[in-house]
């Protein structure tokens, strides 16, 4: 099946990339390289020994994914393009409902041209009311930001899309912390500038670029006083799209399935396996809580494992060790970042 994936050459996306052509799907990728780099996806041939179609193409530009439509009969749609930082959806609203809402508005108006009708799309975990226990995917919804808004809105549309057209098959994942990287070191997550997520802090501080890790509050409600997230190997996340994609061949309407492992760790529990499995110290300061952030996040996966037949895998000491191997072959991630690209 040729599967086209938006965002492919992003974090999630260029691991996701690894898995399919590993299924051997035929891949190809779309990305405006707004927040990586086209090494991402050399690395993906370097790993998989297969030839990538890789195509320059901004969502927002709907001309040239009409051209790419024509050209390629493409059976099926993986879609993660698109911004994600919180903060700067906070800074920035309009920059994000502009590219997340439109991006995917002419995202499915090409796909319903070209009746092309299977999508797997990417949410969060963040457009679950916080709660104290595991959130199974009838939890109460709300989004206390503008880039969890976005996610919501786009849910909403694609159960709305179903419902005036019902051949449309869609498959909504709502990850929880994805962190870690492939094995082989060759891909893995490559913020720009300062990290916002708790593990490319801790790694950077490992490797001696940053100096101290902040721990964002020891006052809350768990058992170490620290926050509680639910951590998922970004490689569980990809083989999860998978399954999704295969569940959208054989089935039709919008189902929505938590990508989570169901157990929860604190910061403080992270950066003690870290520090175990690398051997690497860790300084840290605890300091005030951040705003928005809340005591506990994390899933009930059962119903992707019964429905997908898809659980978590991979254990937290391999995704800290795997995002320590990362980071220790590419102290400066792929070295191209997007401001270099936009300066030339
Ligand atoms: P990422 O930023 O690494 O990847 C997103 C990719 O989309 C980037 O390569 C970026 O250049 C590209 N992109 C953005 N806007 C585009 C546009 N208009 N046209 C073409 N390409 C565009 O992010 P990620 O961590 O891989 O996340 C992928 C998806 O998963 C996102 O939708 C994100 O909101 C969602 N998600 C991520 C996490 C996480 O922790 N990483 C958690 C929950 C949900
Ligand atoms: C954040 C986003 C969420 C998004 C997810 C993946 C917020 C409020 N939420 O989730 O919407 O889907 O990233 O991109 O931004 N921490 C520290 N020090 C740090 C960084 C984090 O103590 O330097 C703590 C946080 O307080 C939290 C935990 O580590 O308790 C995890 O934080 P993070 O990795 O940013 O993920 P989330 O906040 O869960």
């Amino acid at each position: 099946m040729r599967v086209l994936v938006t965002g492919g050459a992003g974090y999630i996306g260029s691991h996701t990339c690894v898995e399919l052509i590993n299924a051997n799907f035929e891949v190809i990728v779309i990305d405006n390289l707004y927040n990586s780099s086209k090494v991402a996806l050399d690395r993906v041939e370097k790993i998989t020994g297969k030839k990538i179609e890789f195509y320059q193409i901004d969502l927002l530009c709907e001309s040239d994914l009409e051209e790419l439509f024509k050209k390629r009969k493409i059976e099926s749609v993986i879609h993660f393009a698109g911004y994600k930082s919180v903060s700067e959806s906070v800074e920035n609203p309009l920059m994000y409902y502009t590219n997340n809402l439109s991006g995917t508005l002419v995202l499915l108006k090409v796909m319903n041209k070209f009746n092309v009708k299977k999508l797997v799309f990417s949410s969060s975990a963040t457009v679950y009311t916080p709660a104290m226990g595991a959130l199974d995917e009838e939890a109460d919804l709300k989004a206390t930001n503008p880039y969890g808004q976005t996610k919501l809105i786009i849910e909403q549309i694609l159960r709305d899309l179903y419902i005036s057209d019902n051949t449309w098959n869609i498959s909504i994942l709502r990850y929880f912390n994805p962190i870690g990287a492939h094995k082989s070191g060759e891909i893995g997550e490559d913020p720009d500038g300062i990290p916002n997520n708790l593990l490319p802090y801790i790694t950077q501080v490992a490797v001696g670029k940053l100096e101290e890790l902040k721990i964002y509050g020891n006052d809350y409600p768990t058992k170490d006083g620290t926050g509680v997230r639910d951590f998922i190997h970004v490689v569980d996340v990809a083989r999860g799209h998978i399954k999704a994609i295969e569940y959208i061949d054989s089935s039709s309407g919008v189902s929505i399935f938590n990508l989570g492992t169901g157990r929860g760790y604190s910061v403080m529990e992270l950066v003690s396996v870290f520090e175990e499995e690398t051997k690497a110290k860790i300084n840290y300061r605890v300091v005030d809580r951040r705003p928005g952030d809340t005591a506990i996040c994390y899933s009930n996966p059962s119903k992707a494992e019964v429905e997908l037949n898809w659980r978590a895998m991979k254990s937290i000491e391999e995704m800290c060790e795997d995002a320590w191997r990362w980071q220790l072959k590419n102290p400066n991630g792929y070295k191209v970042r997007k401001s270099e690209i936009w300066e030339s």
